[in-house]
């Protein structure tokens, strides 16, 4: 079992629709997946209860359930949706439980600002620091050609951790919030363009 986790400590970046688009992506790949809902604005619960049910099956662990306690269910990957504002022994006990922790930002300076505060947080945990777990950034809500994404990349230049995706800003992920759905739940004409900009992370989480 792969644990997945994403945060940031900053509201709206993005990480409700990191983590179920990922878990989309591993079930529409016949992985069985569980995501596990640590916001208590449940959001990603929310959105798993508006799944349609022919869709590949994402299944789900309680809040605050532990590394061990979901091994024995025999999931391929668990993903760990997590609220804003997540920061000091919370942060550390989901970063020390993960193999893999996804950050998702904005190329906006308040995102800039606040995620740096966050990365340099996580920058100091041991974890981290023994490369235990692998750390990279998703760009959300832009292109990777525009002058913001350049802003970003000037921002992030120095960190130690890769911006491994752009990905652009489109009503389709707001759509696929609304109906309990992924990208990769949708057909080629409306979801191509989309999963080419996936491709990284995906590779990054195999
Ligand atoms: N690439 C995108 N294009 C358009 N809309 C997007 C994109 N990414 C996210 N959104 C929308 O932005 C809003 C915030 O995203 P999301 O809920 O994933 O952030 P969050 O970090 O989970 O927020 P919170 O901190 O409140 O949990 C949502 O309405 C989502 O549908
Ligand atoms: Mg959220």
């Amino acid at each position: 079992m792969h644990t997945l986790l994403v945060a940031n400590a900053k509201g709206g970046s993005g990480k409700t629709t990191l983590a179920t688009h990922a878990a989309g992506f591993f079930a529409s790949r016949r992985q069985r997946v569980a995501l596990q809902d640590e916001d208590p604005q449940r959001s990603a619960s929310s959105w798993l209860a508006r799944r349609p049910p022919l869709f590949p099956k994402i299944e789900t662990l309680k809040p605050g359930t532990g590394r061990r306690e979901a091994k024995e269910q025999e999931f391929n990957w668990r993903i760990i949706d997590s609220p804003a504002g997540l920061h000091g022994e919370r942060l550390r006990d989901l970063v020390k439980q993960a193999d893999n922790l996804l950050v998702p930002l904005s190329p906006s300076a308040f995102d800039m600002e606040a995620t740096q505060t966050f990365l340099d947080a996580v920058t100091e945990y041991k974890a981290v620091r023994e490369q235990k777990l692998a750390v990279a950034l998703v760009a959300m809500r832009v292109d990777a050609r525009t002058r913001s994404a350049q802003e970003l990349d000037e921002f992030l230049y120095g960190f130690e951790f890769p911006l491994i995706a752009h990905l652009r800003e489109t009503q389709v992920y707001v759509h696929c919030a609304r109906d309990g759905l992924t990208l990769f739940d949708l057909p080629p004409s409306r979801g191509k363009q989309d999963w080419e900009q996936w491709l990284p992370i995906t590779k990054w989480l195999k």
